[in-house]
């Protein structure tokens, strides 16, 4: 038993000319949340789904819960829950109706009422799933990947297309999973997502992990602070290593002058800087 969930070593994956995924090599850790953060098209559905054993890598090693995903065992599908991009459910089918069918599948299914209140969906299990709204079928398909009490889920942009409020509750259900001792890959092209659920995170940008890390991590190897000021209604940015310094200095030489710093604003980087400071197109 190894203490990573899963290893990936350069991994690579191609269609038609197209690379989506170019070497890349991360491992998650038993019980963390790991999130893969990027853009559209940085190849986060590729990688997700080699690991879940749906495409196969065209080069390198990978390891989910000590199995080659391209040679799956039963018993290692009943550890596994997978949230696809989109997922497809039956639209006559009640909510209670897909969690029990789904449950048929397991040898030990958690109970579908627990279930349905992990993902807040008590009052809907009577509903049928063409009348709920999008956020309520993006919980059922979480409800879907949970009823097999998996240790491992792949959560793939589990939240894009929410509302604020119903983001905000799937990253309350996502937090309690995690405090279910579950593993976690969650991928994201919100930073404030990533920022707020993951353990650690890798950022992806066209195919290649160009940083990885805790959030704080990432955020401590970030571009300089900014301050900005307007002077003689024209607007200053400064880049520093140093604002404590830079602050001192601008702000003695204004009092003696009796001049005023207007609309004085310093900026710490946050996640958000350093991620786009990585995904930026250049050319
Ligand atoms: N089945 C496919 N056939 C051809 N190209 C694909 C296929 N799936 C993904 N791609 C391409 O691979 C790249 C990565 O896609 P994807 O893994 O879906 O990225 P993400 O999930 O980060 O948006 C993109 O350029 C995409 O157009
Ligand atoms: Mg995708």
């Amino acid at each position: 038993m190894t203490a990573n969930a899963v290893e990936v070593q350069n991994l690579q994956k191609s269609y038609d000319g197209v690379e989506a995924v170019r070497g890349i090599s991360f491992e998650i850790r038993a019980g963390e949340v790991f999130g893969l953060l990027g853009p559209n098209g940085a190849g986060k559905t590729t990688t997700v789904e080699i690991l879940e054993g749906y495409r196969r890598p065209d080069a390198g090693t990978v390891s989910v819960l000590g199995i080659d995903p391209r040679r799956p065992t039963l018993d290692w599908r009943e550890r596994i829950g997978v949230v696809p991009q989109s997922g497809e459910l039956y639209p006559n089918l009640t909510v209670l109706e897909h969690l029990r069918l789904f449950a048929g599948y397991y040898a030990q299914p958690r109970p579908v009422n627990e279930v349905l209140e992990l993902v807040g969906l008590e009052e809907k299990a009577s509903a049928k799933t063409r009348t709920l709204s999008g956020g309520q079928r993006r919980r059922l398909d979480l409800g879907v990947a949970l009823v097999g009490d998996p240790d491992l889920l792949f959560l793939d942009e589990p939240t894009t297309g929410f509302d604020p409020g119903a983001r905000r509750a799937a990253w309350e259900t996502i937090r309690s999973l995690r405090s279910l001792g579950k593993t976690i890959l969650l991928t994201t092209h919100y930073i404030e997502e990533a920022q707020r659920l993951a353990d650690r995170v890798a950022v992806l940008r066209r195919g290649e992990i160009v940083a990885t890390g805790t959030p704080a991590e990432l955020t401590g190897v970030a571009p300089a602070s900014r301050i900005s000021y307007r002077k003689d209604g024209e607007r200053i940015d400064l880049q520093t290593e140093d604002p404590t310094r830079v602050l001192h200095e601008l702000t003695g030489e204004a009092l003696r002058g009796g001049a005023r710093l207007e609309a004085l604003e310093v900026h710490r980087p946050t996640l958000e800087d350093v991620y786009l400071s990585l995904t930026e197109e250049t050319e």
